[in-house]
């Protein structure tokens, strides 16, 4: 049986926080609400705990996980030593939706960094999260709420779809704002390298170092795996997602919806605001297509507030395919929503 305790998300009530951290520390896993997506939390020093996460969200076990904690300062048993870049990120960004990986300390169990040499630690903002690390006083090794390769959960009801049944408790704060996953930033080789794009952009990362890179470009590897996380596969809905980008965009998106809807296909729409005047076309075609928006264009906070919402919604109307428009633009959320929908799209 999994519970659920349903907190105001700006000042959630210490006595319900009070019992999942309770939970946490006795070795339970623990749904709960960052600023990015919901997490899984487990108590990261307990080996047997993190064995436990890795088989109820069905994770191979070379995938790291993230250690949550709600100070630098409790960061510091985890790690080799608190350089001075990760200081300098950590003052500007903590908290917030930014990881470091970091040389790790012999105290993290090789359960949580999947035998790697580093651990990837955030402080996160969200108040439900941050009162419940308070509260359990232990490192919180948390990965997104979700079956492994599904959308992470922006909603506690998309952690129960996936983990009901499959953990002890769901914390309830709402649905979180940014959406997608924290910039994953690799401190521990010569380059600063981003494994992974989130809101905190490669620019705003650059203001306080200037020589960060985007993974990918020719940088040397610390001589860590490739991170998981990356896996061309991820975020995937069941039903297989097209994207459309570039200029005509919506009218290549536009002929294929006709032609899958022609064959009798049910299909899957996720265009923005202004697309919708466009796609007047189809919705009066049988089987009506399925049209989600995903707020105007320029609005790529929350574009990336629904995506992965959008990308549920779709599935659970039981669409054969899924056709996106794409979000061009360089700054932090548009390559963090490319990065999710290209991964969302990749073929198995
Ligand atoms: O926003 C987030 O980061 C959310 C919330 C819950 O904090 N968490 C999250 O965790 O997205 P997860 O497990 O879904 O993704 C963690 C990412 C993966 O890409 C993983 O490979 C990478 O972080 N990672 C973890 N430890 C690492 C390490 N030591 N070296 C390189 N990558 C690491
Ligand atoms: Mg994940």
């Amino acid at each position: 049986m999994t519970d659920v305790i349903r907190v105001d998300p700006a000042t959630p009530d210490p006595a319900a926080l009070a019992e999942a951290a309770e939970c946490l520390r006795r070795g339970g896993l623990v749904a709960f609400p960052t600023e990015t997506v919901y997490g899984l939390g487990v108590h990261a020093l307990d080996r047997a705990a993190v064995r436990r996460l890795f088989e109820a969200k069905g994770r191979p076990a070379n995938d790291p996980l993230i250690v949550h904690v709600d100070a630098v300062e409790r960061m510091e048993p985890l790690v080799a030593q608190v350089t001075e870049p990760a200081r300098q990120l950590a003052a500007r960004f903590w908290p917030g939706p930014l990881t470091l990986v970091l040389p790790r300390s012999g105290r993290v169990p090789d359960e949580v960094t999947a035998g790697l040499n580093t651990v990837a630690i955030r402080v996160p903002a969200h108040p439900v999260a941050r009162a419940l690390l308070t509260a359990a006083g232990v490192p919180v090794a948390a990965p997104s709420a979700n079956l492994f390769s599904r959308p992470s959960p922006t909603r506690a009801s998309h952690v129960l779809d996936d983990l009901s049944g499959r953990i002890d408790l769901v914390i309830d704060g709402g649905p979180t704002q940014v959406g997608v996953e924290s910039t994953v930033l690799d401190l521990s080789g010569d380059v600063p390298t981003i494994l992974r794009p989130g809101a905190v952009s490669l620019d705003m990362l650059r203001a306080i170092l200037p020589h960060v890179e985007r993974r990918g470009s020719d940088t040397p590897s610390s001589g860590a795996l490739p991170s998981p996380g990356l896996l061309e596969r991820h975020y995937s809905p069941r039903a297989p997602l097209t994207v459309y980008d570039g200029s005509d965009a919506v009218a290549r998106l536009l002929r294929d919806a006709c032609a899958s809807i022609a064959q009798g296909q049910r299909v899957g729409i996720m265009v923005a605001d202004e697309d919708r005047p466009a796609l007047a076309s189809v919705e009066g075609l049988a089987p009506r297509p399925t049209i989600v928006d995903l707020g105007p264009a320029h609005d790529l906070a929350r574009v990336a507030s629904r995506l992965y919402a959008a990308l549920r919604e779709l599935d659970a109307s039981g669409v054969d395919r899924i056709l996106a428009r794409g979000f061009p633009g360089d700054e932090g959320l548009a390559t963090a929503i490319r990065d999710r929908l290209r991964r969302a799209s990749a073929q198995s």
